[in-house]
């Protein structure tokens, strides 16, 4: 138990860092949790107008998902998997920032690209940049990509994923409410654009 717990703490800490509001202070664009979505997500770092910034912002936070993924895999699949999940919750809730977080769809696709079940992490990604190639919304591919992960890891993982990317899943669609909320109403922006943050 105290494994699991050291586990789930480590992947917290390390998916607490808010490559998003730290990036985009560092390179002088202000804060990003008042400007558009308000959200600290590339997405929303896009709208400062910087690409390298929301690259940068979509590298770290991928990286972050997937870094707790290949340093906890060693001990085993049930460390690996407490260690993702507290990565993925680390950047939702993060107690540097209020507990006031992301969306962790970047976090999410890094921990499906690192666990070893490649044709599922392959087929998440896949689902995200055609939703928001043929849509243009990056919270419908979001939305679209968190509704794959459980297909694909149920047809190429093991049921241990499966029940990771189904409660990612859940917790992805909940943070997305507002956007959901938007998108519903015809007002959520396309990629790139901007938008308020009373929208
Ligand atoms: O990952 C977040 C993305 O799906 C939506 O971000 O800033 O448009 O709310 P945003």
């Amino acid at each position: 138990l105290p494994f699991y717990l050291a586990a789930l703490i480590g992947g917290y800490l390390l998916g607490s860092i808010p490559f998003g509001l730290l990036i985009a202070r560092a390179m002088g664009l202000g804060d990003v949790r008042s400007m558009g979505s308000g959200n600290i997500g590339a997405t929303n770092v896009l709208r400062t107008g910087s690409k390298l910034a929301a690259l940068a912002t979509l590298a770290g936070d991928m990286g972050k998902g997937a870094a707790a993924v290949l340093i906890a895999r060693m001990w085993g699949p049930d460390i690996m998997t407490i260690a993702a999940f507290g990565a993925f919750i680390g950047h939702l809730y993060p107690v540097w920032l209020g507990f006031k977080g992301g969306k962790g769809v970047a976090t999410f696709l890094g921990i499906a690209l690192a666990v070893s079940f490649w044709p599922a992490g392959v087929l998440t990604a896949l689902a995200w940049l055609i939703a928001a190639a043929v849509f243009r919304f990056s919270s419908l591919a979001s939305l679209a990509s968190a509704t794959a992960a459980p297909v694909a890891f149920n047809l190429y993982g093991s049921a241990q994923m499966m029940e990771l990317f189904l409660a990612l899943a859940v917790l992805i669609f909940w943070r997305h409410r507002s956007n959901i909320g938007r998108l519903l109403k015809g007002t959520e922006p396309r990629i790139g654009e901007k938008k308020d943050k009373t929208a």
